[in-house]
């Protein structure tokens, strides 16, 4: 199996690489900012408190023997209560620590690289206008960055036209910024941010499983649409993954 020689080489250890090719974290390059900026003067979207969405008691062996894909969403909007416990559960951050070394948040991370930024294409959220949105996670609170004609349109051709994304009322969409994990593991970072990914998408599941809503990981997805939707370079920020989110159509 020749041919898939290169690209296997990203699900293997390459840690002991970074004795002869130290990363820029070894070599003192000062690190890159713990999230995006946001742009001087915006108003940002307060969210709700996350606790008050979740119910108070769950029974996680119920809960994670409920677990399924769902991709089929009744035409609920969803709250912005909802909204905020399912970014706080997949990105939320507990702490800042050593000075602004790392930030720890609900989901684990290499290196607590958390190379991530979330945005959220809402359709049909109460309380929010639709508009796609980027998650502030130190602040908990929302930066609007977009509201394109057709949203909905969007957000299908960004899923490759996947159905579960036609009727879903809010999208998550999560980019990577690599060099956040780069900076720290230099090749060794590209498989601890698939790895991380895998762990924010999970509490996605686990979170709407809780609040009785369903999602579904959307792997494949259309790379120039997400991005261009969300008007990332596609280079030093690109979508990973992507997630829709409703109520489960009984
Ligand atoms: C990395 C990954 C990518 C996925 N991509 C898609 C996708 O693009 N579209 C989709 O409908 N389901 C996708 N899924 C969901 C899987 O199809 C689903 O998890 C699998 O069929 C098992 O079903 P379950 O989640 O209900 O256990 C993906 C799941 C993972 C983990």
């Amino acid at each position: 199996m020749d041919r898939f020689a290169a690209a296997r080489t990203m699900l293997k250890s390459r840690f002991g690489e970074l004795f002869d090719n130290p990363s820029d974290h070894r070599l003192g390059v000062p690190q890159p900012a713990l999230e995006l900026p946001c742009p001087p003067g915006a108003t940002l979207v307060e969210l709700p408190d996350p606790a008050l969405a979740f119910p108070k008691q769950v029974d996680l062996f119920d809960l994670l023997k409920s677990r399924r894909s769902r991709r089929e969403f009744s035409s609920e909007p969803l709250t912005l209560s909802q909204l905020s416990a399912l970014l706080w559960a997949t990105q939320g951050v507990h702490s800042i620590i050593r000075d602004g070394f790392a930030t720890l948040r609900t989901v684990p991370s290499g290196g607590s690289r958390h190379p991530f930024e979330t945005y959220v294409a809402a359709i049909d959220v109460i309380g929010l206008a639709a508009g796609s949105y980027r998650y502030v996670a130190t602040a908990h609170k929302l930066l609007p960055v977009g509201n394109p004609p057709d949203l909905r349109a969007g957000v299908s051709r960004a899923c490759a036209g996947q159905e579960s994304a036609s009727t879903a009322p809010a999208v998550f969409f999560w980019s990577a910024v690599p060099y956040r994990s780069e900076w720290r593991y230099a090749v060794a970072a590209h498989k601890t941010i698939a790895q991380d990914s895998g762990h924010v998408c999970q509490n996605l599941y686990i979170a709407c499983e809780a609040l009785g809503l369903g999602t579904v990981a959307v792997g494949a997805y259309s790379q120039k649409d997400a991005d261009s939707l969300l008007g990332l370079d596609g280079s030093e920020e690109f979508v990973i993954y992507a997630a829709p989110v409703g109520w489960r159509n009984r």
